[in-house]
């Protein structure tokens, strides 16, 4: 009996393994074909009522899709409303100024009307974005759907990359470790192609970056000088575009956040700077691919929310409720019982540890996170972020932008660390 105890436990990691694989491979483009066939049109309608209105959505969008994905998959952690008891995710320093999640609500009660329990907040998330970008200019790209809400939001997990960090710090302790090459980073920094910066983000030392452009520099320090929290577009010329001007900016040291800047000095990425400044088509297929690998980091998803704002109540019968853990595995993401109405077991992806060499961030704000050292391990690599501006102020159109101001009706006005 004990001779076959090897062989047993063999077997049952392989069958953990192929549960594993089936999973992964679950998440796929049509997903809800047969469960919620109307579910990606609901989505683009709602995305499309909210563009018409405010052009800032898609910028929005990609940084809540990003803080999501970067911490423990994509899972709409980031969703999760804090409680007397603990606080979640959207607490942290970093998401305080992450908006829109209104949106995310009216998309999702639009979709339990249709199809209860069965679009997840986290695919809303990723096919929002996904839809946002088209509008704004960008790729069109089939996206895989299938993700699950994870079970878990807290507010220390918060671990994001700093706008003073350098280059090659935030590769390689943020997006080296979630599978990420360099050139795939720097197709994802040119999200900031699109949307605004509170000046404590780039004038973090009180000093003007003696390297940038002494005309961008005197307008940053004009608008920064208002007492308002102000803001500044990261992109100065097409503030509202998913295009390859921000590149372009940074080859003439326009710039606004130092490692933007930064990603056209270091060496290691001046040239891919350069090759999207100069080729519009290869960013726009590098960056379809790179939102695509970025979605697909899979968090330790159980459930389809019927809010995206608090988890499902713990019945374990009940629509979306949470599935228990069946198997784990060492290193492994554990399997677990798939919520009513899917078609599949969720899986726990595995955390890969990170070297804690994080560098300090120069910024007025303390550090978003504390080191921490697991870090998600998907298929696709993901991203994090940095330390917040104070809360308090109301975001500012700057009015450096007059082309995009005249044509949009600007950043939505929200006040930093409400959430919503
Ligand atoms: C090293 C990586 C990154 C760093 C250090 C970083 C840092 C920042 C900072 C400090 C802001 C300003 C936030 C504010 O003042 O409210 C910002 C804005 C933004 N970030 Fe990043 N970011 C990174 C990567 C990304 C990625 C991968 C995406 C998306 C794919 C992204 C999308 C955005 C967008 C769209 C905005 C504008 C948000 C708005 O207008 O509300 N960032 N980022």
């Amino acid at each position: 009996m004990l001779a076959r105890a090897p062989l047993l436990v063999v077997f049952l990691l392989l069958c953990i393994n192929a549960a594993v694989e089936q999973v992964s491979a679950d998440l796929r483009v049509g997903f809800y074909q047969s469960t919620c066939p109307q579910a990606e049109t609901i989505v683009r309608q709602l995305v499309q009522k909210r563009f018409n209105t405010d052009k800032s959505v898609t910028a929005a969008l990609l940084r809540m899709h990003f803080h999501d994905c970067f911490i423990k998959g994509c899972d709409a952690s980031i969703l999760i409303d804090s409680t007397a008891q603990k606080q979640s995710e959207k607490a942290a320093g970093p998401n305080q100024t992450v908006r829109d999640f209104d949106l995310i609500d009216q998309i999702k009660t639009a979709l339990e009307a249709a199809c209860p329990s069965r679009v997840s907040c986290a695919d809303v998330i990723a096919l929002a974005t996904r839809d946002a970008v088209a509008l704004s200019g960008g790729p069109t790209y089939p996206l895989p759907t299938g993700r699950l809400d994870g079970l878990t939001s807290n507010v220390n997990d918060v671990n994001l990359p700093g706008p003073t960090m350098p280059v090659s710090s935030a590769f390689a302790q943020f997006f080296r470790p979630k599978g990420f090459t360099l050139n795939e980073m720097v197709t994802l920094l040119g999200a900031h192609t699109v949307g605004v910066a509170h000046c404590a983000f780039f004038q973090g030392t009180g000093k003007p970056d003696p390297t940038m452009d002494p005309a961008l520099a005197g307008t940053l320090r004009r608008t920064c000088s208002a007492s308002n929290n102000p803001t500044a577009f990261l992109d100065q010329n097409t503030s509202f575009v998913v295009d390859t001007s921000f590149y372009r900016e940074l080859t003439v040291k326009r710039g606004v956040m130092q490692i933007d800047q930064e990603l056209a000095t270091d060496p290691s990425t001046s040239a891919m700077v350069a090759g999207f400044a100069r080729s519009e088509s290869s960013f726009r297929q590098s960056f379809a691919a790179a939102m695509v690998k970025m979605g697909s980091l899979v968090g330790k998803g159980g459930e389809v929310r019927k809010s995206c704002r608090v988890f499902n109540p713990k019945s374990p019968v009940s629509g979306g409720a949470r599935p228990p853990p069946v198997a784990t595995a060492p290193r492994r993401p554990p399997v677990v019982q798939p919520a009513p109405g899917r078609p599949r077991p969720p899986v726990v992806r595995p955390r890969t540890p990170v070297p804690s060499t994080r560098r300090p961030v120069v910024s007025p704000h303390p550090p978003a996170v504390k080191p921490r050292p697991p870090v998600l391990r998907p298929r696709s690599p993901a991203v994090s972020r940095a330390p917040p501006p104070k809360s308090g102020g109301k975001k500012n159109v700057p009015k450096t932008n007059a082309k995009n101001v005249s044509k949009t009706k600007g950043i939505q006005k929200k006040k930093p660390g409400k959430g919503n």
